[in-house]
């Protein structure tokens, strides 16, 4: 019978026997379905097992350092961490197209990434989080948001690359991943943690990417998915995150006139992403996000709320 635990068993013996005494290369983006990859892999295999963590500069508030923490520290796994931060800026400065920035930031993961992976060694395997909806979604591409945005995953690496991919998830769903990710051990905040897009804050930035704009959004983001956690919100909601908007507008602080940066909350109740309510959340829930918020992070001077559906609108802004 299928039980978590039956699963588990027979994936770490099925990992053993196909790889062997070889070594694994696994990129790890701190979401749920590449952690519990690299945990359940590290079971299997040990120190056979590398994780390569790419850091893009578009990652939510501390995540390296929690990836860091949880897998080198507390699991101790392999883990590269690549700087790259500077790379992805440069490469991104002056553009705001949103499929030109999702080519750009792309482009440049699988670059960092085959660097990284060619410095540390010669690989047999590539272990991916690719669960069943991604099966199924490459395979009639047939779902929504992969042919309205491109999505980019580690599929794309160069064709002189050849690994054997190594799959542990394929056939199962979110939920019974998060079950696994809890067998395995791995902290609730990381297995109930929402779904974050490739291409992170460079599609929630609007308009053109700087770092500075990045690090005002990343604090109106901490701080709303903050409050949700203590209105004990965040569970119900599939997705939240703050978008910084293109936009100044005019306010007042003190005696004085501000004119700075609109920011715009989004949450939705969803159970595959494919289409999505906007979450109803209480006014005064509301209300104390968007005061912390402007009160808080310096260049944020309003606080809109997004309520849009999907379809006609997406999750994200671009
Ligand atoms: P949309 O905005 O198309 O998003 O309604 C549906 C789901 O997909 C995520 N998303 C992406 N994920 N690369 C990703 O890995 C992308 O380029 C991308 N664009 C959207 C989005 O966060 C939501 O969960």
């Amino acid at each position: 019978i299928w039980t978590t635990e039956n699963f588990i068993q027979a994936e770490i013996e099925r990992v053993r026997e196909k790889v062997g005494g070889r070594k694994v290369l696994c990129g790890l983006s701190g979401g749920v379905d590449s952690s519990v990859v690299a945990v359940l892999l590290h079971e299997a295999i040990g120190d056979n097992l590398v994780c390569v963590f790419v850091d893009n500069g578009l990652l939510r508030l501390n995540e390296r350092e929690y990836v860091e923490k949880t897998f080198r520290e507390h699991y101790k796994i392999n883990l590269v961490v690549a700087d790259a931060e500077e790379r992805f800026l440069t490469a991104l400065a002056g553009v705001t197209d949103p499929e030109k920035k999702r080519k750009t930031i792309g482009n440049l993961f699988i670059r960092i990434f085959e660097e990284e992976a060619r410095k540390i060694g010669d690989f047999d395997f590539l272990a991916q989080g690719t669960l069943y909806p991604d099966v199924i979604e490459s395979v009639s591409f047939k779902g929504p948001s992969a042919t309205i945005k491109s999505h980019h995953n580690v599929g794309g690496l160069p064709e002189d690359m050849k690994f054997q991919l190594v799959e542990p998830l394929r056939e199962l769903f979110k939920d019974e991943v998060r079950d696994v990710g809890r067998k395995l051990g791995l902290p609730e905040v990381m297995v109930g943690r929402h779904p974050f897009p490739g291409p992170g804050l460079g599609v929630r930035v609007l308009g053109e990417i700087t770092k500075k704009r990045c690090d005002v959004l990343r604090q109106a983001d901490a701080i709303f998915i903050e409050e949700l956690h203590n209105a004990n919100l965040y569970n119900t909601i599939w997705q939240a995150f703050a978008v910084l908007l293109p936009v100044n507008t005019v306010g007042v602080m003190g005696d004085g006139r501000t004119y700075e940066n609109a920011c715009a909350i989004r949450a939705v109740y969803s159970s595959d992403g494919m289409t999505a309510d906007w979450a109803h959340i209480p006014y005064d829930v509301l209300g104390k996000i968007s005061n912390r918020i402007i009160n808080e992070v310096r260049g944020i001077n309003r606080v809109v709320y997004d309520i849009s559906s999907k379809p006609p609108a997406t999750i994200e802004w671009e």
